[in-house]
C-alpha cells in the first residue's frame, strides 16, 4: 500500500491547476490515501508522510526539508520536464526514484516554438506594435519571409526537440539536430554530436535550445557560441535560462552579432523589470509559458497515475530521471 502526498499551490510558481478529477484519478490508481497540501510548511506542520510525492520540480522552492525528514518517501514525480532544482538539492542524495513528466509538454512547446519562428518571419510583433499606434504600414526593412528552405538547428534532440522537428518539417524547413549520442530520428535531416555544435549552429536561420540544464549545458550559449551563428540568426530558448550566459546574449543582440531572440526562460525569473531585454525590438519575451495548456494537467496526471500503480505493484517505473 502507498500513500501519495501532493505539495503544490496553484499559481506558485506555475499556473497549473490540480482539479478534483485529478485527485480522483490518483485515488483510483493506488490503494492508499491521497493527501494534498499547499506548502512544505503545511506538510511539516501536519506531520504528513507518504511513499509517493507529487510536486512541480521545474522551478521555485523544493520541499527539501520535508523530503529529508520523511520516513516513507520512495518515489517523487515532478509534473515538469526539467527537474534541475531537485537535481541541485540534497533530495537526490536520498534513496528515491525520481520521475518526471517528460513528453507531456512536448507538443505544446513545439507549437510555441513554431509560433516564435512564424512571428519572426511574418513580422507579427512589429505589426502588433503598429496596430497599437493605429498605423497601417508595410515598412519593415525587408520583405516578410517563409519557413520553406530556412534551416532550424535544434540543440537537444529529446522529446521536445523531436516534436519541434516534426512541425518544422511540415513547413518544409531543413532541420539539423545536435545531440550527445548521434542516431537517426524522424524529422531531422542530419544530427551532429555535441562536439560539432559550432558547425551545426553556423548553418541555422533559427537556433533553438531544448536541452535540460546540467553541469554540461550551463552557459552553453555564450558570446563565443553566438559568434558562430549567422548574423541573421534568431536564437530561441524554451529550455532553461541558465543554459544561456544572459549578459553575453544581451551584448550579442545589442551589437548585431545575431539578429534576434525569442526567450521563454531567463537566468532570473520573473525577468527583472530593469532587464534590457524587455525593451529590445528584436526580442520576443514570454513568461516561461511555452508548455502550459488546458490539457497539460490531464496528461501529466495520467502518466503519474500509471507510475503510481506501477510503484505499488513493484514494477519498473516510467520516465525515470537518471540522477
Ligand atoms: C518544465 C517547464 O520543465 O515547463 O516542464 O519548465
Amino acid at each position: 500500500m502507498a500513500d501519495i502526498v501532493i505539495i503544490f499551490k496553484t499559481g506558485n510558481p506555475v499556473p497549473m491547476v490540480i482539479a478534483p478529477e485529478h485527485i480522483k484519478m490518483m485515488e483510483e490508481s493506488i490503494s492508499g490515501k491521497v493527501i494534498w497540501c499547499e506548502s512544505e510548511e503545511e506538510a511539516l506542520e501536519k506531520g504528513l508522510d507518504g511513499e509517493i510525492l507529487f510536486i512541480w520540480g521545474g522551478n521555485g522552492k523544493m520541499p527539501v526539508d520535508w523530503c529529508m525528514q520523511s520516513k516513507r518517501l520512495k518515489m517523487i514525480y515532478s509534473f515538469s520536464a526539467g527537474v534541475d532544482p531537485i537535481m541541485e538539492s540534497d533530495i537526490v542524495k536520498l534513496p528515491i526514484k525520481l520521475t518526471n513528466a517528460r513528453g507531456v509538454m512536448a507538443k505544446t512547446m513545439a507549437v510555441t516554438a513554431m509560433g516564435y519562428i512564424i512571428g519572426f518571419l511574418r513580422f507579427f510583433p512589429q505589426m502588433r506594435d503598429n496596430q497599437l499606434k493605429h498605423e497601417w504600414s508595410h515598412n519593415f526593412g525587408s520583405m516578410p519571409s517563409e519557413p520553406e528552405g530556412k534551416t532550424l538547428v535544434i540543440v537537444g534532440a529529446g522529446a521536445i526537440g523531436t516534436e519541434v522537428a516534426k512541425l518544422a518539417k511540415m513547413m518544409d524547413m531543413k532541420v539539423i539536430g545536435v545531440k550527445r549520442t548521434v542516431n537517426e530520428i524522424p524529422g531531422f535531416d542530419v544530427i551532429y554530436p555535441d562536439s560539432q555544435m559550432n558547425e551545426a549552429i553556423s548553418q541555422g536561420d533559427f537556433v533553438l535550445a531544448a536541452t535540460p540544464l546540467t553541469d554540461a549545458t550551463y552557459h552553453m550559449f555564450d558570446m563565443d557560441r553566438f559568434r558562430h551563428m549567422k548574423k541573421e540568426a534568431v536564437f530561441i530558448n524554451i529550455s532553461r535560462g541558465k543554459v544561456v550566459n544572459e549578459p553575453e546574449l544581451i551584448e550579442a543582440l545589442e551589437s548585431g552579432v545575431i539578429k534576434g531572440a525569442a526567450l521563454d526562460c531567463f537566468e532570473t525569473e520573473p525577468l527583472p523589470a530593469e532587464s534590457p531585454l524587455w525593451d529590445m525590438k528584436n526580442v520576443i519575451i514570454t513568461p516561461h509559458f511555452s508548455a502550459p495548456s488546458e490539457k497539460f494537467m490531464d496528461r501529466a496526471v495520467n502518466i503519474f497515475c500509471k507510475n503510481a500503480k506501477r510503484f505499488e505493484e513493484g514494477r519498473e517505473l516510467l520516465n525515470i530521471v537518471n540522477i
